[in-house]
């Protein structure tokens, strides 16, 4: 009892600080979203993410090689599709010449060892932003998961490491698992976005991809942010189903999920970051009313702290710049 323990004495110096730290954030724990578009000497900035772009293939090569000597090694791929390649089926995703195709191998040409991962899902290539195929106003499930088992095959194809769902339709690890074992794809690994939330935090990212659902909402497939028993079925279902790697999404307002996740399961868990959670230090900090570099850095630790194996963030070249 005080006055024999005194919390305060673990404070008093940095050094001090620094044995007792549970936490910390290295290279390591970064996944880095790129967002890919077609043409040449592209390189532009999102609107609603300042200082985040949209590279073409030439000049992707160029910044995957930067990560790679900041000792980021791993990227997420996303792609910004035409709208006249766009249809209900999404077709175009499952081209084996597609622009994410090429995508992942001209990662894999400048730096062989980065660890390739994908998003799966319809969004960007369907002419409604939606993650499924559309009928009656409806989307549906089983028609879906046969597609994106699909995509993600063209994905392993060219050289993906691993492929990441982010759709929410039922089942859809297991057909993508299944398509892969018959194949012989046995290494390509699965991150599955298993607890996605029906969230407002996407919309920037929805404008980087020009994605946005052009009817309703997401809220038949992506689960509703009042829920937590839900999430932990979610990811035990998709883990039972095959997935390697799961995911909270969005991170900041959803690590309680995090927290369960990590007392409940034992695989490694993702959290991503989000657009709108970028877009919102961005605003303050811009404004003069965060301190950005020191919001990035307590975000990224509270994310790891209560459970994340990964990061995706938006924020990792910022982060490895503030630690080395
Ligand atoms: C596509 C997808 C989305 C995000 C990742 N994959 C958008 C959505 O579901 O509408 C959001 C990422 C972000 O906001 O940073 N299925």
């Amino acid at each position: 009892m005080y006055p024999l323990k005194r919390n305060r004495r673990l404070r008093t110096s940095e050094v001090i600080r620094s044995l007792v730290r549970e936490t910390a954030i290295t290279p390591n724990d970064f996944l880095v979203p790129l967002f890919v578009v077609e043409g040449k000497n592209i390189k532009e900035e999102i609107a609603s993410m300042p200082n985040y772009y949209r590279f073409s293939l030439d000049l992707l090569e160029k910044e995957v090689k930067e990560l790679w000597n900041m000792g980021l090694k791993s990227v997420l791929l996303f792609v910004k599709v035409p709208d006249n390649l766009k249809d209900n089926a999404g077709t175009e995703a499952i081209n084996a010449h597609g622009l994410m195709q090429r995508a992942i191998k001209t990662v894999k040409n400048v730096a062989p060892e980065m660890l390739v991962m994908t998003d799966v899902a319809l969004d960007p290539y369907s002419s409604f932003g939606h993650d499924g195929v559309v009928a009656d106003g409806k989307i549906l499930n089983d028609e879906t998961t046969a597609i994106l088992a699909e995509m993600a095959l063209t994905h392993a194809k060219a050289g993906a490491d691993f492929v990441a769902p982010s759709d929410m339709m039922d089942g859809r690890i297991f057909e993508i698992r299944t398509l892969l074992e018959d194949e012989g794809y046995h290494d390509t690994g699965i991150m599955s976005y298993s607890a996605k939330y029906a969230s407002a935090f996407y919309g920037p990212f929805r404008d980087a991809l020009d994605s946005a659902p052009g009817f309703g909402d997401k809220k038949t497939y992506q689960m509703d942010p009042a829920n937590r028993d839900e999430a932990i079925r979610e990811t035990l279902m998709d883990i039972e189903e095959g997935a390697d790697i799961v995911m909270v999404k969005p991170g900041l307002c959803y690590l309680d999920i995090v927290r369960d996740l990590k007392n409940e399961i034992h695989v490694p868990i993702a959290v991503y970051q989000v657009s709108g959670e970028y877009a919102m230090i961005k605003a303050a900090s811009e404004k003069g009313w965060l301190d950005h570099d020191a919001v990035v850095m307590e975000q990224l630790t509270a994310i790891k702290r209560a459970g994340a194996n990964m990061i995706a963030s938006y924020f990792a070249k910022d982060a490895v710049k503030l630690i080395s």
